[in-house]
């Protein structure tokens, strides 16, 4: 880190001058979902874990109310105005640091202006919630740095910082998404995964011991093209299902009250089958996530990969959102020995699988399963052996 940070502040110093001694340095990581895929915007349990890839921000306090950004990899150069936010929600990148500026305000937070450069390991568009990062990193650099300029030295809480951000991609960025990245990386913890209850915020973590085995994250390197509209949707079908089931179930506020048996008692009252794939899916996968936590409990990792891949079929035939590049990696990991389990991660439509593997395995599957994907596609993968990290925090350098 020591390294990245100085490369970054001398960076930052090229970009905006002045000197590297008042620079702060803040981090917020992607996230891998381990299970409970498309289940947080209904009510239902997840297993996220924060990776060590992440968002790193360099920043300096500015006097005045603007907010100036620059990232590392990309030419854009975006001014914002804190009193005036709302012409940013249609750029391309900055978007993001806008909606959360304007939330932290909306909620009541005191900003003041800044410039502050991004360097992101999270690949972008992979699935890995590089938009999480952004947006979670920013949240709590701002609302620190405001603290402090009302004399108050403290960190922001990372759950409303996640909150937050959700809200922020929400309403400024017009995706519904739910609140797992976001939780994921405001409040990852190192070798744990964290078991959240998406309807009460409730959570616990879980020691990760995999012991001889191995995460291994397969970039499909499919571009997710039109996935925050597929989003959407699938976000109406389901609140339709809900809408329907409850006439006949009166007590359940989300699709993840329901049981598998209040399922079967049920599911007919939904005329449209499309609408019925996805409640099936929604109620089924929770119940999934129960049985993996019992599984990892028990140090099943075997059984943990079936319920990896029962997750998988039924987000590719119930939820339909894979895609021909994703079922590729997924059926080409689970033809190499030594892989337990293999599933989609995140919301799908390209990016990556989530795998586990016999340490001894990797560099096989790495080599076997990225020329057979290539083969099929005629993309090139990439693969990344997954460290399980902190969430969200500001970094102070010796
Ligand atoms: C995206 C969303 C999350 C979640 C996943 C699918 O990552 O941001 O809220 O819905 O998709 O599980």
């Amino acid at each position: 880190m020591q390294e990245r940070t100085e490369r970054l502040k001398k960076m930052f110093c090229e970009i905006y001058g002045g000197s590297p001694d008042d620079l702060r340095i803040f981090a917020s990581p992607g996230r891998v979902n381990l299970i409970g895929e498309h289940i947080d915007y209904c009510g239902g349990f997840v297993l996220p874990a924060a990776l060590t890839l992440d968002t790193v921000i360099v920043m300096r306090v500015r006097k005045d109310r603007k907010i100036r950004l620059a990232a590392t990899d990309l030419p854009d150069r975006v001014e914002l105005d804190l009193d005036n936010l709302e012409p940013a929600r249609n750029l391309k990148w900055g978007n993001y640091q806008a909606g959360v500026a304007d939330e932290l305000q909306k909620a009541g937070y005191t900003l003041v202006g800044a410039d502050m450069l991004y360097d992101d390991t999270v690949p972008h568009g992979a699935g890995l919630s590089s938009s999480a990062a952004i947006e979670v990193a920013t949240a709590f650099a701002l609302a620190k740095t405001g603290f402090e300029h009302g004399g108050i030295d403290k960190n922001p809480d990372p759950v409303e910082m996640a909150l937050i951000s959700r809200r922020a991609e929400n309403n400024f960025c017009g995706v519904s998404c739910g609140i797992m990245d976001q939780f994921a990386s405001a409040m990852g913890k190192k070798d744990h995964a964290i078991l959240l209850n998406c309807s009460t915020l409730e959570y616990r973590y879980v020691p990760l011991r995999l012991g001889k085995y191995c995460i291994i994250l397969a970039d499909t390197k499919k571009k997710r093209s039109l996935a925050d509209s597929k989003y959407n949707e699938r976000f109406a079908e389901v609140s339709k299902g809900l809408r329907i089931l409850r006439n006949h179930l009166p007590q359940i506020n989300n699709l993840c009250d329901m049981t598998p048996e209040d399922l079967k008692n049920h599911i007919d009252k939904i005329e449209d089958p499309v609408i019925r794939r996805r409640v099936e899916h929604v109620v089924m996968e929770n119940a999934r996530v129960h049985k993996s936590i019992e599984a990892l409990e028990k140090n099943d990792i075997g059984l943990f990969g079936e319920y990896m891949k029962e997750a998988h079929e039924s987000i590719r035939d119930l939820y339909e959102v894979t895609g021909p590049e994703l079922d590729a990696m997924f059926e080409e990991a689970l033809a190499v020995p030594g892989v337990v389990g293999a599933r989609m991660t995140g919301a799908g439509f390209g990016g990556c699988t989530v795998n586990i593997v016999e340490r001894d395995a990797a560099d096989e599957f790495i080599s076997v399963v990225g020329k057979n994907y290539e083969k099929r596609t005629g993309l090139k993968p990439a693969f990344y052996i997954c460290d399980i990290g902190d969430g969200v925090r500001e970094i102070v350098l010796r």
